[in-house]
């Protein structure tokens, strides 16, 4: 950093060139949405200090990387999968709750690189989804303001002065669980349990009777079997299937997070944020002139950006402007969040305006928070038939117009919660409070997980055959 010796030549060299109107400060000049107030600047200062020295999390090998197999997927030839929690709680960073969170994206990018015939990109919303982009800035009850709850990077749940007040204490303690989680999820997927030739244990005890569970271990068996045949031809274990990649995405909301990680590297130029691979920016803070666009678009990783109704196509043509002038392959992810009532009327013209300016984009379907609705006894849920009938929808849209959809972002769990109603077990309204556990929005439980999949898929696959035919 900074030691006057002359660097090698690397690719963010270009960056820089463009870059020269960008410091990882020039967002603290430009509006600043979703922010939270912390009431002393100097705690704030010292904590952002501390983190500032302290060991990164990921590398830039690893996103460059990373980068490469994006760029992959936007030429068809791999399919991104994005999955995880809401928001992530620092009681969850517990062995059970990870492993099984690892588990079913296990499962989900099994069934996909099964029905796509195609490697499968695994990014799992994790260690560091800890930011939530609010509605409301304040929450009322009885007569009582409060700011509002922010995930717990920010502040905590209890209704009170204290709890809901933001402490900057808690970036470092969200830096520490981050670390903590990775750590246990490189262990796992660097050593025997990502091992293809053993996925039987990746399963959930108590998937063993979900409806479809006969399907994905029908997958399990002819994997397992194509494997064997495999090693029988060539007379050699396949090592490269005991281990595997795994990426990890956030929102980056909290730019003093994301600013205190972001670091130069040796023998490559750039900023690169290492507090995730693949930051994105959320529909709330997507502003061009915005300190999100601003810091986003100095920065070296692959990024996503969310997109949904009130977006225009001039908009988004400024938007990928800002965040890939170069219109470089794997920069930039497009992550689209309609609502399946919405969707047919929204993203058709989107498609068209990034497709006329012959940009390079990955699109991806995020078919959850476009189809959030509350109850009538106040519960927020999703049906598993709109989260279906949006991602139906974005294939046919992206089929119509010569585009590609290349990949899916849901919020899942690894456990058996009740939060969307449907799917194969049937799920009522009145089977949500059974066990509702989500602060923020409703996850996909594990069965409803698989078996959205499994839907994508045989969709993937009848695609393929559609191609192939003609
Ligand atoms: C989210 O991904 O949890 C989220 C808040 O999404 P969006 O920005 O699309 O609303
Ligand atoms: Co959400």
């Amino acid at each position: 950093m900074g030691d006057g010796r002359p660097r090698p030549r690397a690719r963010s060299d270009r960056k820089d060139v463009m870059m020269e109107d960008w410091t990882p400060t020039s967002w603290r000049e430009r509006p600043l949405a979703q922010a939270a107030r912390y009431p002393d600047d100097a705690a704030l200062r010292a904590v952002f200090d501390a983190m500032s020295v302290l060991p990164t999390l990921v590398t830039s090998w690893e996103i460059e990387a990373l980068r490469d197999q994006l760029a992959a997927a936007q030429r068809g030839e791999l399919f991104l999968l994005q999955g995880g929690d809401c928001a992530e709680r620092f009681a969850d960073c517990r062995a059970e709750p990870i492993v099984a969170k690892l588990k079913i994206l296990l499962q989900a990018s099994m069934v996909l690189s099964y029905g796509t015939g195609r490697r499968v990109i695994r990014m799992g919303r994790l260690a560091g989804q800890y930011a939530k982009p609010r509605s409301s800035d304040t929450e009322t009850r009885g007569g009582l303001s409060l700011p509002a709850y922010r995930g717990d990077l920010i502040n905590q749940t209890d209704f009170s002065p204290e709890a809901r007040t933001p402490d900057p204490r808690r970036l470092l303690t969200g830096y520490e669980r981050a670390a903590l989680t990775l750590n246990f999820v490189r262990g796992l997927v660097s050593g025997g349990f990502a091992d293809m030739h053993h996925a039987e244990w990746w399963n959930l005890d108590f998937a063993a009777e979900a409806p479809l569970s006969g399907d994905y271990l029908g997958i399990v068996e002819r994997i397992k079997d194509s494997l064997a045949l495999l090693e029988t031809v060539t007379g050699r274990r396949l090592e490269e299937v005991r281990r595997l990649d795994f990426f990890t995405c956030h929102e980056g909301l909290s730019l003093d997070y994301e600013q205190a990680l972001t670091r130069r590297v040796p023998r490559r130029t750039g900023w690169y944020d290492l507090s995730t691979h693949f930051p994105w920016i959320g529909n709330r803070t997507r502003d061009p002139g915005g300190a999100h666009v601003e810091f986003f678009r100095g920065i070296a990783n692959p990024l996503g950006v969310k997109i949904g109704s009130g977006l225009g196509s001039d908009e988004l043509l400024e938007l990928i402007a800002r965040l890939n002038p170069r219109d470089e392959e794997g920069r930039l992810t497009l992550i689209h969040r309609f609502g399946a009532g919405r969707i047919a009327a929204g993203l058709p013209p989107l498609v068209e305006a990034v497709r006329r300016a012959g940009k390079k984009v990955l699109w991806v379907c995020d078919p959850m928070h476009g189809n959030t609705l509350t109850t009538a006894s106040g519960i927020k849920t999703r049906r598993f038939e709109d989260i279906r009938s949006e991602i139906e929808q974005a294939f046919d849209i992206h089929h119509a117009a010569g585009s590609l959809l290349g990949g899916i972002h849901f919020e899942l769990t690894g456990e058996n919660v009740t939060e969307c109603t449907g799917g194969a077990r049937g799920l009522t309204e009145d089977g949500l409070t059974a066990r509702y556990e989500s602060q923020v929005d409703p996850r996909l439980n594990v069965e409803q997980a698989l078996e959205m999949a499994l839907l994508v898929a045989r969709r993937l696959k009848s695609n393929g055959r559609k191609k192939k035919g003609g």
